[in-house]
């Protein structure tokens, strides 16, 4: 087996009896799930082929519109080839290494915790071929004996410390997800993070007013820019059910996971990619949207009750958060708020909480007493005070 289904050996005796769901142990994309992801495979590879001529077509910056700054050499400009076979979308998680964690190996590349014995190359060659048949037996093989995954379980279990279970992050087991077993959620560093993002808008306040929107409105709509593989969308969607309306937003290439996965994991009921010129929908349930039709839409995506954006701001042009922050000003509702989790850390990074300040004059720094957050660099952002978040250090003690 790739990972011991029986005990995994740790110090931790929480760690004793864990078991590791391994990629042969998910469920695998039925022949109909695959062929209606090709389809929409085949319409983002138009949404990404036809970006020049939009934007011709309807005066936009290319600036604003294609790759720049840490992404521009991420995402080649043309060329690209959109992967429709059917192990690249059932496994489309280990191609999907949007925070840096890279799934196969269950290691970061960047910083690494475990030895690099494998790692880069198998990475390399996943991304450049594709996922081979096997893909399964190949990481049983380079893992037997690695466990990557249970000095994760006493990190996680302190992330869901006094969090109610409603909350708890939870991923589908499908589309290449591995993780370790822990009380009945699969954990891995990308559920960690998520988690701690989830926690932040518990203790900002967020989730209590998002449930505010929905009583108040009958849905609460949510807009991510930079949705990566769609790992936030899918987790408010759980927590909040169907009346939460979630908007993804990004540059075509990566566009592809988030509208494979979150397609495929609600059955594409009332979810919508939209092509240049088809009408937005006054309700739905996931809706994408490609970075440079962002105009076309901005006077009928709204009323937003949140907008989002992690880890993404800093990797972008000053242009383009500041063109992303005058969008959000535009669509949000009076009382709607921005939620962002980010930080320039590297010289090339934009400062992208000076951008927001310079646009929304409220401003508060998520601060987590009661549960743990993982980045010191949460904020909500909004255009007038909002007693409701702002009169409050901690959403968490009002639920004690
Ligand atoms: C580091 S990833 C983070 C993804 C996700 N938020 C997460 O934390 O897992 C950065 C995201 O920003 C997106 N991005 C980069 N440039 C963009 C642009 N100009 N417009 C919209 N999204 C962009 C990328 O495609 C990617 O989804």
């Amino acid at each position: 087996m790739f990972f011991r289904k029986k005990s995994l050996q740790s110090n931790q005796p929480d760690a004793a009896a864990r078991a590791v769901h391994t990629l042969a142990e998910n469920h695998n994309l039925t022949p109909a799930q695959h062929a209606r992801c090709a389809t929409w495979a085949d319409r983002l590879q138009q949404l990404y082929d036809g970006a020049d001529a939009y934007c011709a077509r309807h005066g936009i910056d290319p600036a604003l519109a294609f790759p720049d700054n840490e992404w521009r050499d991420i995402v080649p400009r043309t060329g690209a080839t959109f992967r429709k076979t059917y192990n690249d979308i059932n496994y489309l998680r280990l191609n999907a290494p949007f925070a840096g964690y890279h799934l196969p190996i269950l290691d970061r590349l960047d910083v690494r915790s475990f030895p690099d014995d494998f790692g880069a190359g198998l990475v390399t060659r996943l991304g450049r071929d594709g996922i081979p048949d096997g893909i399964a037996a190949e990481l049983d093989r380079l893992y037997a004996a690695r466990d990557r995954l249970s000095p994760l379980v006493p990190e996680y279990l302190e992330f869901v410390r006094n969090v109610p279970p409603r909350y708890h992050v939870r991923t589908p087991r499908m589309l290449g997800e591995i993780g370790i077993e822990v009380d009945g959620v699969l954990v891995n560093a990308d559920v960690i993070l998520c988690q701690s993002r989830i926690n932040a808008m518990l203790s900002g306040g967020v989730l209590d007013k998002l449930e505010r929107d929905i009583a108040r409105h009958g849905r609460a709509r949510v807009v991510e820019v930079g949705s990566g593989w769609g790992a936030l969308g899918y987790a408010l969607r759980a927590i909040l059910g169907d009346r939460l309306e979630y908007v993804a937003i990004d540059l075509p290439t990566s566009l592809y996971c988030a509208a494979l996965y979150l397609g495929v994991t609600h059955d594409w009921q009332n979810s919508h990619l939209l092509l240049p010129d088809d009408p937005v929908p006054d309700s739905f349930e996931f809706l994408f949207v490609a970075n440079y039709m962002m105009e076309e839409v901005a006077d009928r995506i709204g009323p937003v009750d949140l907008a989002l954006n992690c880890m993404s701001f800093p990797e972008m042009s000053a242009a383009q958060v500041r063109s992303y922050g005058v969008f959000f000003q535009r669509v949000l509702r009076v009382d709607g708020v921005v939620f962002d989790e980010n930080a320039a850390i590297k010289p090339h990074h934009t400062d992208s909480k000076a951008i927001l300040g310079s646009l929304f004059p409220f401003r508060r720094p998520v601060s987590a007493g009661l549960i743990k957050t993982k980045n010191d660099c949460q904020d909500i952002w909004a255009s007038r005070y909002l007693g409701e978040i702002f009169d409050r250090s901690d959403a968490m003690y009002l639920r004690r």
